[in-house]
């Protein structure tokens, strides 16, 4: 059996059946679904969600499977504590995809007059989004030059029966696959793949060398190569067990208003003039299940969080052989904000690998650098590192008119700060000690006296 969403579902189910949870009720896709799981967010519960009962569809829907860093590590059978250097260590075990004759995903085919994205569920997420929105789309597109292929996930939104619109930023390799399409004047075929083991969703998020194909890294990260079948109107493969797939095609040239949508900045994200894509075909099991991410909460940031840290984690491990950890917080949404804590060996140590933690991923718009005393996942650590070794004149260095994302909603355009736009400032904090200087001592405790202290000893009477 090859590992699918139903896999992870039964795993979910057998190992951890207090974050699984079905509801039988009919529940409305439009804001309701995302209600039950913002209200269980609100006392800090995370659970993954099986409605059985969807308004307007005979799908089935899960929603924030990857919610909680717990089901990520399950995904990659870890722990969350070795996340990141898991995901880094099998992003580089390319296994090279199964192709295969049939696959459950074409189950049923509908294509011409018989497609109607309408008939998914149509999940509107947030008060302000401009509709129902697919926001759980794995994108696979192939670069016409070399035919390597590419994963992303992009929001799509639900225009009509067979039109949708999409989102991809100048940023990203999507983007840079359809300049190529577009500069030809020909129209880039793809494929959107909705439901799938989460293994495949993070290899969506590798944030490796355009020339390494996603499709591999995600064999890696699934620990099995990722079984592909024929698409049925492009000319591309598309994932075999996958729950649905769609295939369309973007013609060049054309731009359409798509947005606003409920972004993972947790702000609305601007309605911009976008691709359109034509829906050619869309296959799905008899018994589907829709695979949602709720958008602008914690799954839309957890889902993207790995791929960026385990590239960071290498790139500063290349350039800083004492780098000890790397964190992106949620309080930088887990795309701007970079944790770093290193032994620093060196004076300038702190700088250089702060200047290095912003070059690692383009998103990253604030890197704090601390020694390896501090620990990165306490964030009130960070910040007594940042308020007792810092002084702002000599340890915060800033770089004006760089490109972070179009989606901070601080970004600006080069034509002035008050235009929004792509630019950003990035900035840095070296709240690393003075090697050569002396610097005062922590106050503490001896650690072998409290650190393995059985307190029920003193409480005892
Ligand atoms: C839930 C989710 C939604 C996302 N939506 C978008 C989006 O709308 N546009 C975008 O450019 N990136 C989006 N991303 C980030 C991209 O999927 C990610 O940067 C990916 O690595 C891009 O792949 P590529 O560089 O191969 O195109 C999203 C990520 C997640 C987890």
């Amino acid at each position: 059996m090859s590992k699918d969403l139903r896999s992870f579902i039964q795993q979910m189910e057998q190992t951890m059946p207090q974050d699984f949870l079905k509801i039988k009720k009919e529940v409305n896709p439009r804001f309701e679904l995302c209600a039950v799981l913002r209200k269980f967010q609100e006392s800090n519960q995370f659970p993954a969600v099986f409605y059985e009962n969807v308004k307007g569809t005979k799908m089935p829907v899960i929603a924030n499977t990857l919610a909680a860093r717990e089901r990520l590590a399950l995904a990659l059978e870890t722990t969350s504590h070795a996340l990141t250097k898991e995901y880094a260590g099998r992003q580089h075990d390319l296994k090279p995809v199964m192709r295969v004759d049939h696959g459950p995903v074409k189950e049923i085919v509908l294509s011409g007059g018989a497609v109607d994205v309408t008939s998914l569920p149509q999940v509107v997420h947030c008060e302000k989004d401009g509709g129902p929105y697919i926001s759980s789309g794995i994108m696979i597109l192939k670069d016409p030059d070399s035919g390597v292929y590419n994963m992303g996930i992009y929001r799509i939104q639900i225009k009509s029966k067979n039109k949708l619109g999409i989102y991809f930023g100048a940023y990203s390799h999507a983007a840079h696959i359809f300049r190529k399409f577009e500069e030809r004047g020909e129209v880039m075929e793809l494929a959107i793949a909705i439901g799938h083991h989460p293994a495949v969703y993070l290899g969506a998020q590798y944030r490796g060398p355009f020339e390494i194909s996603e499709l591999e890294v995600t064999g890696g990260l699934l620990g099995e190569p990722l079984r592909m079948v024929k698409g049925e109107t492009v000319d591309l493969d598309v994932p075999a067990d996958a729950e649905i797939v769609i295939e369309g095609r973007i013609p060049p040239g054309v731009r359409e208003m798509e947005g606003p949508f409920g972004e993972y900045t947790w702000y609305m994200g601007d309605a911009l003039e976008n691709p359109i894509i034509e829906v050619t075909a869309v296959t799905h099991r008899r018994d589907a299940i829709y695979y949602d991410i709720f958008s602008a909460h914690p799954e839309h940031n957890l889902t993207g969080l790995l791929g960026r840290e385990a590239i960071l984690w290498e790139r500063l491990k290349a350039s800083i052989p004492t780098v000890k950890q790397v964190v992106l917080p949620f309080s930088g949404t887990c795309r701007h904000t970079v944790y770093v804590s290193i032994k620093k060996e060196y004076d300038g140590l702190g700088k250089n690998a702060a200047l290095a933690a912003l070059a690692g991923d383009p998103f990253m718009k604030m890197a704090v650098v601390v020694d390896d005393d501090i620990d990165v996942l306490n964030e009130s650590e960070v910040l007594w590192a940042i308020c007792t070794r810092v002084q702002a004149d000599r340890d915060v260095f800033i770089i004006p008119d760089a490109y972070v994302c179009e989606l901070d909603p601080s970004a600006y355009d080069i034509k002035g700060k008050e235009i929004r736009g792509y630019l950003n400032c990035k900035w840095a904090i070296d709240a690393t000690k003075p090697v050569e200087i002396p610097f005062q001592e922590r106050a503490e405790v001896p650690e072998d006296m409290w650190k393995n202290l059985d307190l029920k000893y003193y409480l005892e009477s």
